[in-house]
């Protein structure tokens, strides 16, 4: 049986009832079955959860056939975690599933620098989505518009008769809007928003459903012809905002001092602010965590980044989610603001065994919770390409992990893939060639694992 980590005193505390840690030293040099025994140990994870996990959630191709069409095969990721974070003074891990070796050790470096500072602090606004419906041809906008807000009431308890599985948990229609978009002379296109508190719900098919069904009562209202009706992925209601704060000397290391890596993650953030081609890069850097908690968390990271990117050109210019600066004494401060549209009910938190795991895994109540989470670790994926590019470089990082991807494509296993990539990365030189050179050493003895 391979060792599981020695329990900290925090796992004591869990086992009293007290809450896990996310503090996890040495987490990455376990093995597989080892760590999932270290999550049961601290708590968060059950003996069952831990088992269904080791059977890949039980998610095979009869399951993956309810979710699809064409269905071949199974797709697969893998089910990694993010460590270290603390938001609101509680510890959490983050499930992330995604392809990129570093993003995970990335994420968990920033969140262990977080620590430094007491951790994140995040927010969420109340889940509000917007459903959207066209009215092409109103020959009036003017009389349409005050005619759709003088029935404002009706309209939403109509509405709400919709929907009243939502109104029943606590959502439903808060509000509606009415602009004119143009105006022709074949009439004016005017677009209704009904504005829904979808709960845990991410809510794309009531919102769709909602949007639909009243369309034809806006136009018998107000005449014209039906266009579109649809959700809005743009989710600049249901924002999620992350905060961290860095004592200034906590960012020293690899022969920089603190407040030159301070200065250099503030400079990145100001050349994200000025320049839309470096924006794009930063806010890739963060939607690294946020995609991969999504991923794994079953949610629509299509519709999360669409509402990204519109959210960053707000203002008639593309900008960075995340933006840093010193604070008065002199630490480092940054702050996240995005749209975060998740569910933590329905669809395939529904069908996938697995999304239901890691939404166990990570403790979470409620989609406000896992935007929180979201936001967090995109918050640290942001600081901690920052760190590694106002400092070394981002690279020797990057190269050391696809060390590793290269040792274990030329066939290194074990404790050769560690010895294997340690050399490469000595070298400086990753071609798999070279890999090959260096396993068959090993193997014959004349390099030292
Ligand atoms: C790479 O996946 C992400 C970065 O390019 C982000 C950034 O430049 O901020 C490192």
């Amino acid at each position: 049986m391979t060792p599981s980590l020695p329990l900290p005193s925090s796992s004591a505390d869990a086992a009293n009832g007290h809450e896990p840690s996310s503090r996890l030293a040495g987490f990455y040099r376990l093995p597989i079955d080892a760590r999932r025994r270290t999550l049961v140990e601290q708590t968060w994870l059950t003996p069952d959860g831990s088992a269904s996990l080791a059977d890949r959630a039980g998610f095979d191709e009869r399951v993956a056939d309810t979710m699809s069409e064409n269905v071949v095969g199974v797709h697969t990721l893998p089910l990694a975690l993010g460590l270290n974070f603390r938001i609101n003074g509680k510890d959490r891990i983050a499930p992330m599933s995604v392809e990129e070796p570093s993003v995970v050790a990335a994420a968990s470096h920033a969140a262990r620098l977080a620590l430094t500072g007491g951790g994140f602090v995040a927010e969420t606004d109340e889940p509000l989505m917007i459903a959207q419906v066209q009215l092409l041809h109103v020959p009036d906008a003017e009389g349409a518009t005050a005619k759709l807000l003088r029935n404002h009431d009706a309209l939403v308890e109509q509405a709400n008769r919709v929907i009243p599985e939502m109104v029943r948990r606590g959502g439903g229609v808060r509000g509606l809007t009415v602009r004119t978009l143009e105006q022709t002379a074949d009439g004016a296109m005017l677009c209704v928003h009904f504005v829904v508190d979808v709960r845990d719900a991410m809510g794309a098919n009531l919102l769709n459903t909602l949007a639909e069904t009243m369309a034809p009562r806006l136009q018998g209202l107000v005449g014209g012809k039906m266009g579109l009706r649809i959700l809005s992925n743009l989710a600049d209601r249901r924002k999620a905002r992350a905060e961290v704060t860095i004592p200034v000397e906590a960012l020293a290391g690899e022969g920089f001092d603190g407040p030159a890596v301070r200065d250099g993650i503030i400079a990145a953030s100001r050349f994200a602010e000025l320049d839309v081609y470096r924006a794009c890069t930063h806010n890739k850097g963060i939607m690294n965590g946020v995609d991969a908690v999504i991923l794994a968390t079953g949610n629509d990271w299509r519709a999360v980044e669409a509402g990204a990117h519109a959210y960053a050109a707000r203002n008639g210019r593309y900008e960075p989610l995340a933006v840093w600066r010193a604070t008065p004494n002199g630490d480092l401060y940054g702050r996240l603001e995005m749209p975060l549209a998740l569910g933590t009910v329905g669809g395939a938190v529904r069908a996938h065994p697995g999304v239901r795991l890691a939404l166990q895994l990570a403790h979470i109540q409620s989609a406000r919770d896992l935007a929180e989470l979201a936001a967090c670790v995109g918050l640290a994926s942001n600081l901690a390409a920052l760190k590694a590019l106002a400092s070394t470089g981002i690279q020797k990082g990057h190269m050391a992990l696809h060390a590793r991807s290269v040792a274990v494509e030329v066939g290194a296993t074990g404790e050769e893939v560690a010895a294997v990539a340690l050399e490469l990365t000595r070298h400086g030189d990753y071609r798999p060639e070279r890999a090959v050179l260096v396993l068959e050493a090993l193997r014959a003895g004349s390099l030292t694992a």
